[in-house]
């Protein structure tokens, strides 16, 4: 079977041998105007395709945790979880810049920890950067991260490792005191040295206020058009989770059908003699 022809972005970046994205550039971007594309990929194929489409970060998250080990929250994710598919992942990367998750209790338990599993992130792992979930209580892991020149992307507003003190998946941020909260969360994690933060889950007039008032980009899931970027789960973007369907998830294919009915298909072949025939099998 002929391969499909490439699209002419992927054209373009082979031509120009682009080099991989990096801290300072992404600043640049927003300085400039220019949107981040962020996707969540987990394993090399996926990844690799991510990578030659152009995204700007491939986000490993510890939403592998739900969408490819079919868990009900992302609190079982491990280290050696996160480290295992890290790796994958910064092995087809050769453009996009990585960042690795921080799971649940590798940094809410201490200092020391917080060090030495970012460092297994990176040493391990292959990622330019960790991840991690939270506002001014981990403001002081961000700082420790950042002196050792380990750049950290921050996340607050809907924060999926706190989902039992939030009682679900709900926006965050609606109330006058929980915004004003999150806008302090905001700045001081700047001021910790976060080189960017996810917004996610919160109202779209928040997350405006938020960008704006950074240096750092903001990356958006769930908060609306006004940040300096996006994220979203590779499995929501690609139709591959069905579980349940967020509002702000854009289903850009449906993969689910296209699997199932080549699997069908095969599953049909085989049982009818028509798959392998002769020239499928060797002399
Ligand atoms: O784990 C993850 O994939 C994430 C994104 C949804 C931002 O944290």
């Amino acid at each position: 079977m002929r391969n499909p022809p490439e699209s002419a972005d992927i054209q373009k970046n082979k031509i120009m041998n682009k080099k991989h994205i990096t801290v300072p550039a992404l600043l640049k971007k927003k300085e400039d105007g220019e949107k981040i594309v962020v996707l969540t990929a987990y394993d090399f194929p996926f990844a690799k395709l991510a990578d030659e489409a152009g995204m700007d970060i491939i986000l490993v998250g510890d939403t592998l945790g739900i969408v490819v080990q079919g868990q009900e929250s992302t609190l079982p994710v491990t280290m050696d979880q996160m480290v295992y598919h890290t790796r994958m992942v910064a092995r087809a990367a050769k453009q996009a810049l990585v960042v690795a998750d921080m799971p649940f209790m590798s940094y809410q338990s201490g200092m020391e920890d917080t060090l030495k599993n970012a460092g297994r992130l990176m040493k391990e792992g292959g990622a330019a950067a960790v991840k991690f979930e939270g506002g001014v209580g981990i403001t002081d892991r961000v700082e420790m991260l950042s002196r050792y020149d380990m750049p950290v992307m921050a996340h607050i507003g809907l924060t999926p490792q706190s989902v039992h003190r939030m009682g679900g998946y709900k926006v965050q941020g609606r109330s006058a005191g929980q915004a004003r909260q999150l806008i302090d969360d905001a700045k001081q994690l700047e001021s910790a040295g976060a080189f960017s933060i996810v917004l996610e889950g919160m109202p779209n007039a928040l997350a405006k206020t938020i960008s704006e008032t950074l240096r750092i980009p903001t990356i958006g899931i769930g908060a609306g058009p006004h940040c300096d970027g996006q994220v979203l789960v590779m499995h929501d973007l690609l139709g591959l989770f069905t579980r349940f369907h967020p509002k702000f998830v854009r289903r850009y294919a449906d993969f689910t059908a296209i699997a199932k009915e080549a699997f069908s298909r095969y599953g049909s072949d085989v049982r009818t003699g028509k798959f392998p025939n002769e020239a499928e099998g060797y002399e």
